[in-house]
């Protein structure tokens, strides 16, 4: 079967994911894996499922905290890190499947305690199948702790994503004969952006400018996860925090580190909600 773009780039980048992703204890994902943890400390104990786990690092850091922790993801070369990882820093057999969030059938209904799905829905086109299928194996009360791309973010970054929202959400609420209008409101609005053609790639290790992904709004958010049956139990945490944007942060370097410093003592300021590239959600599963 042809691999599909995101499977084919996450094939590319799994060893990437593995030692970049948590070089050190401030990277985005090393701090929503600190999250993570520290909102599972809540609950008891039991079997957590780990979907789009990459490198394993974070199925490694569940099993270690004390959760039986299990793993899927479906890039091949990334299950394949990840086993290997796993293997030598725990000693356990082949604890992640190559599976697809949109189709687990590997699992029963109703037979797991927390799902997690960090840094992986944005890249599903198919999101519906993904919704259904992780109300379906969780049991009743059980958790999904699951982050997104922040697309209000898009507000922040003064370039070809900030058109992008004025395509989705703005265009469409002004008048006028829809597709001439469309090209004169996009030439209007990038007549007003420096960089509406940037990023043209992001570093290896994001797929945010190589494949198509699909952010979400933490504002409407959820409401989006009631119709799937999941109700939010605590405030949105923004990861990723931009203490200026992208751009401007390329010519001063050291504003990165800085907000990678921040994102912790961040995650629930308010400005997170456009200065912010990533917000997660603790939901349950109502019944
Ligand atoms: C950005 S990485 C995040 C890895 C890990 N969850 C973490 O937080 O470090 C995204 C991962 O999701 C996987 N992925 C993307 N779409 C997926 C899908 N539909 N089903 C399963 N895995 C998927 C990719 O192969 C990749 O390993």
């Amino acid at each position: 079967m042809a691999q599909n773009k995101v499977e084919k780039h996450f094939d590319e980048v799994a060893h990437y994911l593995r030692e970049e992703a948590y070089s050190h204890e401030n990277t985005m994902n090393a701090v929503r894996l600190k999250i993570t943890q520290s909102i599972l400390r809540k609950y008891p104990f039991g079997n957590l499922l780990d979907i789009g786990c990459g490198g394993g690092h974070t199925t490694y850091s569940f099993l270690k905290d004390g959760w039986s922790a299990i793993g899927i993801d479906f890039s091949a070369n990334t299950v394949k890190e990840a086993n290997a990882f796993i293997k030598a820093k725990h000693g356990s057999d082949n604890l992640i499947q190559q599976a697809s969030a949109t189709d687990l059938s590997i699992f029963p209904d109703a037979s797991l305690d927390v799902v997690l799905c960090l840094g992986v829905l944005y890249y599903i086109e198919d999101i519906n199948s993904a919704y259904k299928e992780i109300f379906r194996v969780l049991k009743p009360g059980g958790i999904f702790i699951c982050s997104h791309q922040n697309e209000l973010f898009d507000m922040f970054t003064f370039n070809k994503y900030t058109l992008r929202f004025f395509r989705n959400h703005v265009f469409p609420l002004v008048e006028g004969e829809k597709e001439k209008r469309e090209i004169e409101l996009e030439n209007l609005v990038k007549s007003l952006i420096t960089h509406h053609d940037e990023p043209k790639k992001h570093d290896q290790g994001s797929g945010r400018d190589t494949v198509p992904t699909y952010p979400e709004n933490p504002l409407t958010f959820p409401s989006k996860m009631k119709s799937y049956g999941f109700t939010v139990k605590s405030k949105p945490y923004y990861h990723g925090f931009h203490l200026m944007p992208p751009l401007a942060m390329k010519k001063e370097t050291h504003l990165k580190v800085e907000s990678e410093q921040k994102q912790y003592e961040l995650r629930h300021d308010w400005r997170g909600l456009f200065m912010a590239a990533h917000f997660l959600f603790e939901m349950q599963k109502s019944g």
